[in-house]
């Protein structure tokens, strides 16, 4: 079905009806929330992860919104090429992009490997390069767009035995800056610093519990949901954020205070 650019005759009911959107890293967490609440806020959204994202797609059905899944693995080109090919022959436009995909690493320095240093950045930055440009490709071939990326409070700080995911988080905004500034006034890019949220992602085998009691040490004590991010992305992608661009927006419990 193709998405016309002038056909928005629902927005006054549903604020990004006829919008379509891609969230990357939805069959979970932060991503899966973002991907529910821009199919409520009225979104045609294409569903996408390295694993199996039936359940999201489902749960957006189910609540009367529309959804198509896609399988994608963000650090390989390949992959990320013909999703967009896909997305192109399907929709015609892409009108909003939140990269959620994402991994973290809790390791030493001395002890972390060239290899697993490797998969941090290709999933985190590489990927968030290789998706953003391929939306942006797309976007730029119609009459624009919002780019929402995912990078962290850690983009904002330095933390002990997370080095490369800081690393990454800190390209990512960095990416999110430059791009605001390249594509201007046509697409806005901004990106999202969340503090801890409980997800998969701060759960054991990804983060040791002294790390994760370490994280409740901010001003509200607890962690974040996925849905007070994803209604931040929702905010972005919006009406409303016509002004908003080169940003990186603390969700984040008042972890960081830049
Ligand atoms: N949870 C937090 O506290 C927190 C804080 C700040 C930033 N973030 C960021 O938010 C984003 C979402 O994290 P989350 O907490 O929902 O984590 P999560 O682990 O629950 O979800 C991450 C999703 O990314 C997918 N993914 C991983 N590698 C992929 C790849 N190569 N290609 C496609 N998809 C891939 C996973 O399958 C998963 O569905 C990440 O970028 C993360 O760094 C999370």
């Amino acid at each position: 079905m193709a998405l016309k650019p002038d056909d928005r005759s629902g927005e006054r009911t549903s604020r990004l009806a006829r919008r379509a959107a891609l969230v990357t890293g939805a069959a979970r967490g932060i991503g899966q929330a973002t991907a529910l609440a821009l199919a409520e806020a009225g979104a045609h959204v294409v569903v996408a992860d390295i694993t199996d994202v039936t359940q999201t797609v489902e749960a957006i059905i189910e609540a009367g919104g529309q959804a198509v899944a896609m399988s994608v693995d963000v650090s390989q080109e390949q992959s990320v090429t013909t999703m967009f090919r896909t997305i192109d022959e399907r929709f015609g436009r892409l009108d909003i992009l939140v990269n959620c995909a994402g991994v973290i690493d809790e390791k030493p320095l001395l002890q972390t490997t060239v290899k697993e240093f490797d998969r941090v950045l290709a999933v985190n930055l590489r990927g968030t390069f290789l998706v953003g440009r391929e939306a942006i490709r797309l976007m730029s071939r119609n009459d624009g767009g919002r780019v929402v990326l995912i990078a962290s409070d850690l983009a904002h700080l330095g933390r002990e035995t997370f080095s490369s995911y800081v690393a990454s988080k800190h390209g990512v905004l960095g990416l999110a800056r430059s791009w605001a500034m390249e594509f201007a006034p046509s697409i806005l890019v901004n990106a999202l610093c969340p503090g801890p949220v409980d997800t998969e992602m701060l759960g054991a085998g990804n983060m040791s519990s002294e790390w994760r009691e370490r994280e409740l040490d901010i001003p509200l004590h607890r962690f974040g949901r996925p849905d007070e991010v994803a209604a931040m992305a929702v905010f972005l992608a919006g009406p409303s954020a016509g002004f908003i661009t080169g940003q990186g927006i603390g969700v984040n419990g008042g972890s960081v205070m830049p």
